[in-house]
């Protein structure tokens, strides 16, 4: 019996060079400039499980996904799955990660090539990774992951802008699973979708997940989809994870202010009747962050250490977070 998580992230971090051009910067005088979309992240995923990531716009959630997805080099850190760290895999181990690994995307349009049939887009992967040997077992295989994905057999002739948004992500769901993936990276998968098309998807996704035992990366800037989806939620501020918790614990006893701002924001369906704070302020811009900790200007909490010092990811049992006046 293995032990090792699926996939275990340490110090992640990516930083990217924002400078003006070389001869702007000589004329204007100014130094180089570099934004810290990822700072030290590190969390770890069982496999069959789902980690969602949540955060505002700008937070590094998309950074985080390329890394894992090995679309992006890390500036420091390591990536490492049950075979092994990404940075170590060579030739036919990296081949056999891309085949293991999938992405979905937000936008379900720019990730279909408008000018295939929505066969042959499903049947890409199995070309390329070998899957399929003759025409009858690809049609078979295309047949199957269309209705594994609740379309019709028939749709395989048609183009992606003959399908709505919703059609759309099942089409590039059964793309993604085409190639056989024990992981799915997806980021902001039902984010462009109306709300009663993103139940459809996240359903989807879950009976997906419980038939192929399938591990997600689940991304999103909306706690109320998260709570859908994750078995463990990291919650990002400006690139670093403030707070980290299984779900339940996370949604019923939040513990970094910036997780309760979150929180506050989701409309309340059940009238609890919990006291709310609304997300106030903006995000700072991340190439001049705020000192200290970096949540400080924008929290209720703030006291003059905050602007100081700024706090680690603590753990305390199956819980972490990085506050000063943690509750
Ligand atoms: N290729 C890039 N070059 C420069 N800055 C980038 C690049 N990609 C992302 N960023 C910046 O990194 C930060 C995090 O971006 P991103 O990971 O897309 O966040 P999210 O997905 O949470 O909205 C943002 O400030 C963004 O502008
Ligand atoms: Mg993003």
């Amino acid at each position: 019996m293995n032990s090792a998580p699926f996939l275990k992230v340490t110090n992640l971090s990516r930083v990217f060079d924002v400078s003006r051009p070389w001869l702007n910067r000589l004329i204007e005088r100014q130094p180089k400039q570099y934004l810290r979309a990822v700072n030290q992240v590190s969390f770890e995923l069982e496999r069959g499980k789902t980690f969602a990531l949540v955060g505002e716009s700008g937070s590094g959630k998309s950074t985080i996904a390329k890394l894992v997805v090995d679309l992006l080099r890390p500036s420091s850190g390591e990536i490492a799955f049950d075979t092994g760290s990404l940075s170590d895999l060579r030739g036919q181990e990296r081949r056999q990660l891309r085949q293991r690994v999938q992405m979905i995307f937000q936008d379900p349009f720019a990730s279909l090539n408008p000018r295939w049939r929505v066969g042959d887009i499903i049947a890409e992967p199995l070309h390329a990774f070998g899957l399929v040997q003759s025409k009858a077992e690809r049609s078979s295989r295309v047949e199957e992951l269309l209705e594994t994905v609740g379309l019709a057999a028939a749709d395989q002739y048609k183009f992606p802008h003959e399908f709505s948004g919703g059609q759309r992500q099942r089409i590039a769901i059964a793309r993604a699973l085409s190639a056989n993936p024990e992981f799915l990276v997806c980021d902001e998968p039902t984010s462009a979708l109306d709300v009663s098309v993103q139940a459809q998807i996240l359903n989807l996704m879950k009976d997906l997940q419980r038939k192929l035992n399938l591990t997600y990366l689940f991304i999103s800037h909306d706690l109320s989809v998260v709570k859908h989806m994750a078995d463990r939620v990291g919650v990002l501020y400006l690139g670093s994870l403030v707070e980290v918790n299984e779900a339940d614990a996370l949604f019923s006893a939040p513990r970094h202010p910036y997780t309760r701002m979150l929180l506050d924001a989701i409309p309340d369906h059940e009238m609890s009747g919990r006291s709310r704070t609304p997300v106030t302020g903006e995000i700072p811009n991340p190439i001049e962050p705020p000192s200290g900790c970096t949540f400080h200007p924008r929290c209720p909490k703030a006291t003059e250490q905050c602007k100081q010092v700024t706090p680690t990811l603590e753990t305390e049992g199956i819980a972490q977070v990085a506050c000063l006046h943690a509750s």
